[in-house]
């Protein structure tokens, strides 16, 4: 139990004992650290129902409460809470002794599928898909750690105009390719830009690359070999970049699996009544406030919005996620949200799943430090192998200025550097890519809890040196801040999870490491007498940050 829920449930008693509702003692975090490490601002609401003065009903109720804690009145009704020193080395003893710190054994999770990633094939990655996929494999692991049982679908773009585009420009340009030639993933590279940008300019290309798409999805055969390899080539090189990042994906789907469903779930909700036709398409209308579900437009072809609505209907029916996803998270764009609110509205009302299983965790731009869209160095659009070694380059510089490099350091350093910029922003907002702050060893950055976590490491090797072991914890400057913050992770893994939020969960390790360094540097560990117990609370923080970390995707090097 935290010390917050500990204290709760007495402060509740206690009002209940003093003939209060016990609802009134809700107990928070102090907004004065200063003066209380908890408060609860129930006496108020007391005095005010049970008429008296607010001071009278604190009296009652701190006739009720003892254990591990010392409260006080405070103007003009609070009632302050200061955990006593052993109520504070009690906890950390029991942190101690805990690898969870305090999160509880996850029961029985919910089964949840996570839509994230979404790049599209034979076009470039931009940095949307790269905080899609960043915030994804975070809640998944944030989600996994928290009990649930995540799977992860990558959902790829692979069936629009864009393949068609490629193919029409291989056709004319390259046609031994369509004939069996090899090609690479540099070669796709080359191809797409140019097959867009002919587009753009060429109004027969233009044509012909839809007659192609067309014939594509209508089964010509070559055009289906020479795609099966595209994608064939595309995933490899998808499944690299997403390597070097950390993330992976259970299934490898995208639109093209839903293609040859359309037709059939199409039928089925016409006959059904769910979807009409409406001059030549095929919609849903919804009885809110809700422009129309297009499914299938007057010339017969499908969209985004069919692809969608059978791909849902596809992961209940394949029992996705350990058999049926109990909810289906998608993280994309905010500027989706339409998109999402009408195909999740659609699949209520064909019955497949029901709405309020679907969630879209929208997220929102990233900008460069000029305030536009992030670019790479080299302009154009992000490529993530260039985006990571753009990483690379900044993270070795900044530990060149440190001392010798090792290659595989100054890797974690970057992802470290990549993934914590992400992370320790909230999702919803814009913010700026900016490679220098990223990477720099202090403020908020990845380099600086992995820095914490690194020198804490050294230190209790170098006490080891001199005969110095973690001993029980002892109290000292900082170390009630600290304690206080490692007895906050339930509560803040709740919010994350709550919120679908992996930087509420950034934000206390970034908190923790502040304390953590606080008391580093006020407490002396080598050659002091309580050096050992000290070291033990310092190390017992470590633990907690590394475990964080961890959730984050965060590794931590051996030497930085
Ligand atoms: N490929 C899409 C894009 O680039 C993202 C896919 C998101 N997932 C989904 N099920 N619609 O915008």
């Amino acid at each position: 139990m935290t010390l917050q829920t500990a204290i709760e449930s007495k402060v509740r008693s206690a009002f209940e004992a003093a003939g209060f509702d016990p609802a009134l003692g809700t107990v928070r975090p102090s907004d004065r650290p200063d003066l209380a490490d908890f408060q609860c601002n129930g006496c108020l609401a007391a005095a005010k129902r049970y008429r008296m003065a607010p001071q009278a009903a604190y009296e009652k109720v701190a006739a009720h409460l003892e254990g591990g804690f010392e409260t006080a009145f405070a103007p003009p009704g609070f009632l302050n809470v200061r955990v006593t020193e052993e109520g504070l080395l009690g906890r950390a003893a029991s942190l101690a002794g805990d690898p969870r710190f305090g999160a509880g054994t996850p029961a029985e999770g919910r089964r949840l599928l996570l839509d994230y990633g979404g790049p599209n094939v034979a076009k470039e990655m931009h940095v949307g898909h790269l905080r899609s996929s960043l915030i994804g494999e975070g809640l998944r692991r944030l989600l996994a750690f928290a009990g649930a049982m995540v799977e992860g679908d990558v959902h790829l773009g692979d069936w629009g105009l864009q393949m068609g585009q490629v193919i029409a420009w291989i056709e004319e340009d390259v046609p031994e390719a369509l004939d069996g030639a090899p090609f690479d993933m540099d070669d796709l590279r080359r191809w797409y830009p140019a097959a867009s940008a002919r587009s753009k300019e060429d109004e027969e290309f233009l044509a012909r690359a839809r007659r192609v798409t067309a014939a594509l999805q209508a089964g010509e055969p070559r055009y289906r070999a020479i795609w099966d390899r595209m994608m064939e080539v595309s995933k490899a090189g998808l499944r690299r970049d997403f390597d070097r990042l950390g993330v992976g994906f259970e299934y490898w789907y995208g639109e093209s699996r839903y293609q040859g469903m359309l037709d059939g779930m199409v039928d089925d909700l016409l006959a059904r009544g769910v979807a009409e036709e409406d001059d030549g398409a095929v919609i849903i209308r919804f009885e809110e406030k809700l422009p129309p579900l297009i499914l299938r437009n007057s010339r017969g072809g499908y969209g985004y919005g069919a692809t969608d609505l059978a791909t849902i209907k596809d992961r209940v029916d394949e029992g996705m996620a350990g058999g049926a996803p109990d909810a289906m998270l998608y993280v994309v764009d905010a500027r989706q949200k339409l998109h999402f609110r009408q195909v999740f509205a659609a699949a209520g009302r064909a019955g497949y799943v029901s709405r309020d299983r679907l969630e879209h965790i929208a997220f929102g731009t990233v900008n460069g430090p000029d305030g536009k869209p992030f670019k790479t160095r080299a302009g154009g659009v992000m490529r993530l192998k260039d985006l990571a070694d753009m990483m690379l380059e900044a993270a070795t510089e900044r530990l060149k200025e440190r001392g010798e490099v090792d290659t595989d350091t100054a890797e974690q350093v970057a992802m470290a550097a990549v993934k914590f910029g992400e992370l320790s922003h909230d999702r919803e907002q814009n913010y700026v890519f900016d490679v220098d702050a990223f990477t720099r060893f202090e403020g908020r950055t990845g380099p600086y809890l992995q820095y914490t976590a690194v020198r804490l490491e050294s230190l209790r090797a170098k006490a080891a040196e001199v005969g110095i072991e973690p001993g029980a914890p002892t109290l000292g400057t900082g170390t009630r801040e600290l304690i206080l913050a490692l007895d906050a992770f339930p509560a803040q893994l709740d919010r994350a999870v709550a919120q679908r939020k992996p930087s509420v969960l950034a934000m206390h390790a970034y908190d923790v490491a502040n304390r953590i360094n606080a008391c580093y540097a006020a407490n002396r560990i080598l050659g002091a007498e309580d050096g050992a117990g000290h070291l033990a609370l310092l190390l017992l923080a470590r633990r907690q940050l590394v475990l964080i970390l961890g959730i984050l995707g965060i590794e931590v090097p051996a030497e930085m």
